[in-house]
């Protein structure tokens, strides 16, 4: 099978878009569908694009510090509220290397109805990303990106240590004399806070340079929006941060504590498929307790470590670091995902691997559980994460040897038995053998305590795979008067199940700035049941479709 990135810090975002109409005419006027097509100017521009929203291509220097390093463009898209007074949140869903543009295209109806108000929701391709310049690429020529082969998730820690310093001592190398170390976050937050500035003062704004900034940050869009905490605390008008990076961690291209609380979701995921039960969770079988579907999952686990299957469907094996992964994956979102691992597990449970890729293959076509973006396949997938998280990292980086690599292998493991693995070989590695500094004008100097213009909700679930509470805790820590809320689920974001108690919070503080108290805990609208249902109901045709080829 493919191998699939999945350690993105990346929120949910919906396929489908049934707003966009199938216009059989050239007529209108908002017939702008590429950035390509826009003039990039160096004042703000909005004009009509992608039918129903508006675009601006910002030229914006490289180096605000350095202005003979040149200029890039970055792409915004706006989902306007209609209102002409209403406030602009801006919005990133995370990666790093996922488009602002693209969620905003994708879900800006959907973030409309989370925010509960009438704003102009605002997306933008940070530095590096999708229509944002500097391009970032690990390879010369499209064939050299076509030959990198990444190693199979089962390989030994030895060729994962080797691989990644490999291709991040020739990603630096390629990257050594152009563009590239203007693509971190720093460079990113320094573009919005010109935009906002350049936004007031076309707004007749008499003091633009003090316009605080509304943002609505998930997964790594929460270290952006940390670092904008840190690097601006005067500009805050409303920050909400959603499913928290431990920003810390981070700028050091390590973050261990990212998976704390992986497995407990993993267990909640068993508790949910028990309760849903056996015809919405075909894996609960006959199991008299939850415990005891964990305990089947471990040796199915084990069984694959003993013989990984072949996969009829495709070359290759399905073996157990690849299922940790898929478990791992889903986890992000339990609506769809809860639903198609229960098929899944059930599958491979009963031997049938036909069965297990089948209900995988489906998951993966657009509008399925687990869409893969075509626009990322390959290495290109991993250059824009891999790039900024080293720049990010820049020389903090500490791996310096595979004897080291193999105890950072061992910790992530005892800390999660389920993701340790994939962690350790994926995100771990970005910054191996990289070494591209970002000018002096972009380098993070740390978190320390400041007191902001405006306090920040920060949010989180109880079981997230990827960000746990414990980092909204600790990054709540260095900005004065903070409030961390969180929403007693499983997913990254809490977005991935509704809560009508998240959403009335959430209103309140965009409202008036008011925050719910320290310790304020949401209960979600759904059952397990429900959530198995609904996963049912976004998957369940296309899996019908597929039985029936
Ligand atoms: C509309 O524009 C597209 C792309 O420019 C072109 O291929 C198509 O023929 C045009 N349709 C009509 C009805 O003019
Ligand atoms: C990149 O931006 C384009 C619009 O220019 C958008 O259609 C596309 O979905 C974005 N890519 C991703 C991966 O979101
Ligand atoms: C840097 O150079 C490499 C190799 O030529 C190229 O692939 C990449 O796109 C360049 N990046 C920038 C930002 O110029
Ligand atoms: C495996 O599952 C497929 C798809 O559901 C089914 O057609 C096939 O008969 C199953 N194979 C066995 C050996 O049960
Ligand atoms: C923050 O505010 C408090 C209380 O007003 C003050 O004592 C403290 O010095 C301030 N800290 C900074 C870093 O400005």
């Amino acid at each position: 099978m493919d191998r699939i990135i999945f350690l993105v810090l990346f929120a949910a975002t919906t396929s489908a878009r049934p707003w966009i109409s199938q216009r059989q005419d050239n007529t209108s006027t908002a017939a702008i569908s590429d950035f390509a097509d826009i003039t990039p100017s160096a004042d703000i521009n909005w004009v009509p694009c992608f039918e129903t929203f508006e675009c601006t291509y910002l030229t914006v220097p490289l180096d605000y510090e350095e202005p003979a390093a040149g200029t890039t463009n970055v792409a915004y898209v706006k989902l306007s509220s209609g209102n002409p007074t209403a406030q602009d949140i801006l919005v990133n869903p995370g990666g790093p290397g996922s488009s602002g543009v693209g969620y905003v295209i994708e879900s800006g109806p959907k973030i409309l109805k989370l925010l509960n108000g009438a704003y102009n929701i605002i997306g933008f391709d940070p530095r590096g990303v999708n229509n944002t310049g500097p391009t970032l690429s690990c390879a010369p020529t499209p064939e050299m990106r076509a030959l990198y082969k990444a190693p199979s998730v089962e390989a030994p820690l030895a060729i994962h240590y080797s691989n990644s310093k490999s291709l991040g001592q020739f990603c630096t190398q390629v990257n050594a004399n152009n563009d590239t170390k203007y693509a971190g976050t720093v460079a990113s937050v320094q573009d919005m806070v010109h935009f906002t500035t350049l936004q007031a003062a076309a707004n007749g704004n008499s003091n633009p340079e003090a316009e605080p900034i509304w943002y609505y940050g998930v997964s790594y869009g929460t270290v952006i929006g940390q670092t904008l905490a840190a690097l601006f605390p005067h500009r805050l008008g409303r920050v909400i941060l959603d499913a928290n990076v431990y920003g810390v961690e981070h700028y050091t291209g390590y973050a261990p504590s990212a998976i704390e609380d992986t497995d407990k979701t993993f267990s909640t995921f068993f508790q949910y498929c028990f309760e849903a039960g056996v015809e919405l969770c075909p894996y609960a079988g006959t199991s008299t307790s939850a415990a005891d579907i964990e305990e089947r999952f471990r040796a199915l686990l084990q069984a694959l470590e003993d013989e990984p299957l072949p996969n009829p469907l495709s070359v290759g094996i399905v073996g157990r670091s690849e299922l940790e992964l898929r478990g791992f994956m889903t986890m992000y979102k339990p609506i769809p995902r809860f639903y198609t691992l229960g098929l899944e597990l059930a599958a491979l449970e009963r031997g049938n691997v036909t069965e297990y890729a089948m209900v995988q293959q489906v998951s993966a076509q657009p509008g399925g559980a687990i869409a893969s973006n075509p626009e990322y396949a390959g290495l290109g997938e991993i250059e824009a994460q891999k790039l900024i998280t080293a720049i990010d990292a820049s020389d903090r980086y500490a791996i310096t040897s595979l004897a080291e690599y193999k105890e950072v292998h061992a910790t992530l493991k005892s800390a999660s038995q389920y993701g340790g693995h994939g962690i350790a070989v994926e995100n771990t590695l970005f910054a191996n053998g990289m070494g591209i500094m970002p000018p002096e004008s972009q380098r993070f100097p740390g978190f320390k305590h400041v007191n902001c213009s405006a306090p920040i909700l920060f949010i989180g679930t109880a079981a997230d795979p990827i960000t746990p509470i414990s980092s909204a805790h600790k990054m709540a820590q260095y900005f004065a008067g903070s409030v961390v809320l969180s929403q007693n689920s499983p997913g990254h974001s809490f977005q991935s199940i509704d809560s009508k108690c998240m959403l009335g919070y959430v209103a309140t503080y965009l409202a008036d700035g008011t925050l719910p108290d320290a310790g304020t805990v949401c209960e979600v609208d759904l059952t397990p049941a429900e959530v198995f249902e609904k996963g049912k109901e976004e998957v369940g045709k296309l899996l019908a479709g597929a039985e029936k080829m």
